[in-house]
């Protein structure tokens, strides 16, 4: 430990493309969407987090709500670190520090991020006074954050399905032996909500209400034991250009839905089909396991095991497995040396 270590404050963040969560001295201290409203008139942030999300779809002309990340990557560097610098400020016992200080930082990045877009993330890091700044995969942390034993000489299948992005990845040794990184997530099931309901419906729905939509009745499969009950959802009848309400069922959800799921069920076939086989023997007896706010759709668990025929586990709390185990290595930044991206 050396002479100026007390002036260090130490953070874990999973930046996602949905929500940015970050550790400080083993707690939670930011879980927010990742979002900001700007002004535009000055381009000034006026908002980040859970209070620029309420503005989501509601805005003006001198408004604008930005979405900083994109499939998983930083799409607009100086929202995201701006929005990044807020939430940073705004933990309450950094807040109390009459000066800003240095950081020691563990921030998790997808597994197909480009070496560009790698180095710009550690050099928004840096600008938020990141003196040390440790990059990890976010798959990697996943395990860790669920509590998997990634050192030993033995195979893991982990699927983290966000907001941007599904990553799959099989790791043993501390490292990733194979992975497969697809752009149909989260966000994409709410997108395909907003053309069901207007293609099918005539009914034109923010993404707001798709996203709730996706949440309460939400499914992946036909065949639910306790099936939600029917919703109402409300927008505008895109032919006489009236607020309409009509009654949407899991059922229809589920068509809705359909085409990307299959797309998340061919990546993790094709993930299996590239495992050496000690490694598959290995993923055949202890099952696959499920992270990330997207494994948290009905019975996709359920289709996932009728696929692979494998048994598959949803982390516990899978929306923070990620910053989970990004913040134990953070604490053990000696142990986890070799998961760490040089
Ligand atoms: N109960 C739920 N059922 C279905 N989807 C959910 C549920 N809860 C959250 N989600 C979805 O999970 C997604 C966010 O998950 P998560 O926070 O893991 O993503 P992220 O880490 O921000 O994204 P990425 O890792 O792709 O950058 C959102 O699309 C959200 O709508
Ligand atoms: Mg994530």
């Amino acid at each position: 430990m050396g002479f100026f270590d007390f002036l260090t404050e130490e953070i874990a963040i999973d930046l996602g493309t949905a929500n940015t969560l970050i550790i400080h001295n083993d707690k939670v201290v930011v879980d927010s969407p990742s979002i900001v409203a700007m002004d535009r008139r000055n381009n000034k942030i006026i908002a980040v987090g859970q209070e620029a999300n309420q503005m989501q779809g509601k805005t003006h002309e001198n408004i604008k709500t930005i979405r900083p990340l994109k499939d998983g990557v930083i799409a607009d560097f100086n929202s995201s670190e701006q929005m990044i610098s807020m939430f940073i400020k705004n933990i309450p016992s950094l807040k109390k520090r009459f000066f800003t200080p240095s950081l020691r930082m563990v921030i998790c990045i997808p597994s197909g991020i480009t070496e560009v877009e790698m180095r710009a993330v550690r050099e928004s890091a840096e600008r938020v006074n990141g003196k040390e700044v440790y990059l990890i995969h976010e798959p990697m942390a996943a395990a860790i954050g669920i509590g998997v034993d990634i050192m030993q000489p033995k195979g893991n299948m982990i699927v983290d399905i966000g907001g941007g992005t599904t990553e799959i990845a099989v790791i043993a040794l501390s490292g990733i032996v194979c992975d497969k990184s697809v752009k149909i997530a989260g966000d994409v099931f709410t997108n395909d909500i907003i053309y069901y309901m207007r293609t099918q419906h005539n009914l034109f729905v923010g993404e707001r209400t798709a996203e709730r939509v996706k949440i309460s009745i939400g499914s992946a499969t036909e065949e639910l034991e306790n099936p939600p009950e029917d919703m109402s959802v409300q927008g505008r009848d895109l032919l006489t250009g009236k607020p309409k309400e009509i009654l949407i069922s899991s059922r229809e959800i589920h068509k809705a839905l359909d085409k990307s799921i299959i797309r998340i069920e061919d990546s993790v076939m094709e993930t299996l089909a590239q495992t050496p086989p000690e490694l598959a023997a290995d993923i055949y007896n202890t099952g696959v396991y499920l992270a990330g706010g997207g494994s948290m759709l009905r019975g996709l668990d359920k289709r996932l095991s009728q696929k692979t025929e494998l048994p598959i586990f949803v982390a516990e709390d899978p929306l923070r497995a990620v910053v989970r185990g990004t913040g134990t290595v953070l604490k053990n930044i000696e142990r986890y040396k070799s998961v760490l991206i040089k």
